[in-house]
């Protein structure tokens, strides 16, 4: 009797489900990958009852009108030159249309994923699922990855899927195929041991005049060579009250303050006493007997040329080290996405912001890179300068094999250098002239395409190019980097000690403090912020830049390309010159 009622009840149940299971269980895929990615191995299957969180991007409704804008906004011919978005505006133009709310809400019904479990915030729905579940819902098989190098493990899944009708209405689930964590991206910067640090400036530099570049700048870089080879030594900020500038630290690194007195001692003897502020973001740590080579890299220098702008460092934490058999969830600890959706929820917004790390683009899965790239694109909406460094190897680093099946030997761009919503920034070396330095990374995306702003500086090069490399890079890709600065040999204090390190990290930062100073010109004159600046300096402000005309990026067992006039995959379009930029803003 109990028997056949059970009977009776899963049949009806089958009834009920049928219609709702042809709409829900019709699967398609949305990404895969043929191999593991490199650098990871598979460890065990996922435990079926582990929980953690799963983030479901919803298509943002007017993502185009978005992108208009930033156009519009960000090109000094329009009207709107200027007119950021406000935050809300902004979030209004990224919303998801009700239809998609409505599509994804009965898909979470029908895998019966209760309110407690969910979590809505604007265009993003993170649920808290067991591994069983998610794979249920996305057709996916969760494995445990290990990354020897990093010694992280992750719970990821070689492919995944969505049902046909949510193909319009989601861009991305995460975690699924998109490997990265915070500590196995790369950071670019490496210290520099063959370079003799130098322990003290003799004598101080001279500021009251433009200064003249030292020859020691040729060998080791301090703040006194960047600021009197980039022009910005006469100049004194105004706008401190509310001009900022912020450094994403993503690894497990942090930033040292006693470490940030003992360079300003050293080499920015004015800015002694001054400070900059650490926001921790999602667990991200502040240990102060731990000093990070990158962190300090980069905010000794936008201090050391922005001062006495206000610095902030974002230290962004990671879960603790994952372990596969415990019963707290896991998060979904991946680069980018906690940090971005931190930062664009507050209510005001660094107008620059500075990050020094990245993957080969290959490695991040398309869907997952053109909604992070859609995030900076918001950033620059609301009037934020988005830097990123190019990568530290040239055209690009190891064998460049492709991870599509094919094993092919292609260059190999970087991601985020290749969004074209942030300004990149490769790396140069000596003085009189500066030129092109051998590691600064440069190439074309095979994801974006190229951006109108950069049109006939790119075309330009790619036809004097003609076809030497041909195949070899994408000609109608998103060209990179824009701009550059010095990259090799930065004097930086780790741990009480000067050392030397070198990297396009040293680069962005540099870059960040130039154009923070720009803001500080413009805002203390009643201007905005400058925002995204691409559209501004390939267009009206290009001759802002020193062009730099030699040096190449080998990789990829080639001899990469060449610097030369104009925009080039080196150098881009030259490093900055502050008193001729100041003209343009
Ligand atoms: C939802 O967010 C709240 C507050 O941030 C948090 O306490 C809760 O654990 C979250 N729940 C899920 C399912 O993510
Ligand atoms: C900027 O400094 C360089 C020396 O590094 C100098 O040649 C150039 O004329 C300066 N630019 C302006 C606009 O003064
Ligand atoms: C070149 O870039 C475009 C996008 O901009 C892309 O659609 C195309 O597939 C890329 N080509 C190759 C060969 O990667």
């Amino acid at each position: 009797m109990f028997w056949s009622s059970t009977f009776v009840l899963a049949l009806a149940h089958l009834c009920v489900a049928k219609p709702l299971s042809k709409r829900w269980d019709n699967l398609a895929e949305k990404h895969s990958w043929v191999d593991i990615p490199r650098g990871w191995e598979y460890l065990s299957p996922a435990p079926a009852d582990m929980r953690f969180d799963l983030r479901v991007g919803l298509k943002q409704d007017k993502i185009e009108d978005l992108i208009a804008t930033l156009m519009e906004t960000s090109d000094p011919s329009h009207e709107r030159y200027g007119k950021h978005l406000s935050k809300a505006e902004a979030e209004a133009l990224v919303a998801p249309h009700s239809t998609t709310v409505n599509a994804v809400d009965s898909w979470l019904e029908y895998h019966e994923i209760g309110d407690k479990d969910i979590n809505r915030s604007g265009d993003w729905v993170t649920l808290r699922v067991t591994v069983a579940q998610a794979e249920r819902m996305l057709g996916a098989k969760y494995n445990v990855y290990h990354h020897p190098v990093s010694s992280q493990k992750v719970v990821r899944t070689m492919s995944y899927s969505l049902p046909r009708e949510l193909h319009s209405h989601v861009d991305v689930v995460a975690p699924t195929t998109y490997f990265g964590t915070l500590r196995s991206m790369r950071t670019t910067s490496f210290l520099q041991p063959e370079i003799k640090p130098v322990e003290q400036e003799d004598p101080a530099p001279d500021f009251s005049i433009n200064a003249v570049v030292p020859t020691s700048c040729n060998s080791v870089i301090t703040p006194a060579c960047l600021r009197a080879l980039y022009n910005t030594s006469t100049y004194v900020p105004k706008a401190t009250a509310t001009n900022k500038l912020g450094v994403a630290g993503y690894l497990d690194e942090f930033a040292n303050r006693a470490d940030l007195q003992t360079f300003f001692r050293q080499f920015r003897t004015d800015a002694v006493g001054s400070s900059f502020t650490t926001v921790q973001v999602n667990g991200g740590g502040d240990d102060q007997n731990d000093p990070g080579v990158e962190a300090n890299l980069d905010i000794q220098y936008t201090t050391g040329i922005s001062f006495p702008t206000p610095n902030i460092y974002y230290s962004t934490g990671g879960s603790p080290p994952f372990n596969p058999d415990s019963q707290t969830p896991t998060n979904t600890n991946e680069p980018y996405l906690d940090w971005l959706n931190f930062i664009l929820a507050q209510s005001t917004i660094p107008q620059v912001i500075t990050t020094s790390y990245g993957d080969d683009e290959q490695t991040v899965p398309n869907d997952y890179a053109v909604r992070v790239c859609n995030l900076f694109a918001q950033l620059g909406s609301v009037g934020s300068t988005v830097f990123f460094s190019s990568g530290d190897f040239g055209v690009g680093g190891g064998d460049c094999r492709t991870n599509d099946g094919t094993n092919k030997v292609l260059f190999q761009p970087a991601f985020p250098a290749s969004c074209p919503f942030v300004t990149t920034v490769g790396g140069t070396t000596r003085v009189n002239p500066e030129i092109g330095v051998s590691f600064s990374g440069g190439g074309f995306s095979r994801y974006f395409a190229r951006p109108s702003y950069q049109n006939t500086a790119v075309s330009t090069f790619v036809t004097g190019l003609g076809t030497k490399f041909s195949g070899l890079y994408n000609a109608t890709g998103r060209a990179y980097p824009d701009l550059a600065a010095q990259g090799n040999g930065f004097q930086v204090v780790i741990g009480g000690r000067v050392g030397s390190v070198g990297g396009t990290s040293a680069s962005s930062p540099t870059v960040a403090g130039v154009f923070a100073l720009l803001n500080d010109f413009r805002i203390a004159n009643g201007k905005s912020s400058l925002g995204f600046i691409n559209p501004l300096i390939y267009s009206t402000a290009s001759t802002g830049f020193n062009d730099i005309v030699a040096g190449s990026n080998p990789g990829c067992g080639t001899t990469g390309f060449t610097a030369g006039k104009g925009w080039d995959p080196v150098t881009g379009l030259g490093t900055p010159d502050f008193l001729k930029l100041q003209t343009f803003v």
